[in-house]
């Protein structure tokens, strides 16, 4: 049974958060307010705050419960000495809790009232919803086995010839995966990905791109796990940004599928990024 959770936003770190902001706005269509430390992007069903400090880092991630029965489930099952002290968030969450993965990264989770008094400016560009993130790690077991220990669920794992674990796609609804683990050889954020409905949508969105000069740096494809269809392009930081459209929908039961570690188990249609 999978957490019956989904993504909120993104806080990234970044030496240059106004350059950041700039780019997010302009590129996906959001406009900008600040928020205490941080700068804080919103667009029809997405949200990146974003934080100076180090580039490719993530100054957290944020899940809301699509229920209350789920949300309880969670609680009792992470325990309080696990929890550390919740961040300041770019949109309030009463009664949040925070956790602390292996590689330090800091994960929210908060119950599915939350208070939002956000506007949304609505635009003319197709729905791209914060749907994935994923991050790198150089202990991709480990990581597997504490987010696995949090009621994520394992979709799909990629195995180098030794059996050994380099990717692995988690879910924490009926969408293939919220949380990407890529090994390699530094710990960091990877990327965010804004989910639209058609292919159609994947055209506007990348003769978006073509508009403003911002090149696809990869893709488009289709990705193995997931069998999504994509496009990435990099922020000013280098971290990835990716459109996607048609990402598998899981059954509860679903099996956890086994890929090889290889080019076209990350682009079923060509070269990948393979990130080590
Ligand atoms: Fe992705």
């Amino acid at each position: 049974m999978e957490l019956r959770a989904s993504l909120n936003h993104l806080n990234v770190t970044t030496p240059d958060p106004a350059a950041m902001a700039a780019f997010y706005c302009s590129t996906y269509g959001m406009t900008q307010a600040s928020a205490g430390d941080a700068i804080v992007c919103t667009g029809p069903g997405r949200v990146v705050a974003l934080t100076r400090g180090p580039a490719n880092k993530l100054a957290y991630a944020h899940y809301t419960f699509n229920d209350t029965p789920a949300w309880l489930a969670f609680r009792d099952r992470v325990p309080g000495a696990a929890q550390i002290d919740v961040p300041a968030l770019a949109r309030p969450a009463p009664d949040a809790v925070a956790i602390k993965d292996p590689d330090g990264n800091v994960i929210v989770f908060s119950p599915p009232d939350i208070a939002s008094d956000v506007e949304v400016r609505a635009d003319d560009m197709p729905q791209a919803i914060l749907q994935h993130f994923a991050l790198r790690t150089t202990q991709p077991q480990a990581m597997l086995a504490f987010y696995q220990s949090l009621g994520f669920v394992l979709s799909d794992e990629v195995h180098d010839p030794t059996g050994a674990v380099r990717a692995c796609f988690l879910r924490t609804e009926h969408l293939h995966h919220s949380l990407a683990l890529f090994g390699a050889p530094a710990a960091g954020f990877d990327h965010q990905s804004f989910e639209t409905d058609t292919w159609a949508d994947m055209r506007v969105w990348g003769d978006r791109m073509a508009e403003l000069r911002v090149p696809i740096v990869w893709g488009i494809g289709r990705h193995g796990p997931g069998n999504d269809v994509f496009f990435m392009v990099r922020d000013p930081d280098g971290n990835l940004a990716e459109i996607s459209a048609e990402i598998e929908v899981c059954e509860s039961e679903r099996p956890a599928g086994v890929w090889v570690h290889e080019e076209r188990t990350l682009n079923l249609w060509g070269k990948a990024i393979m990130r080590d």
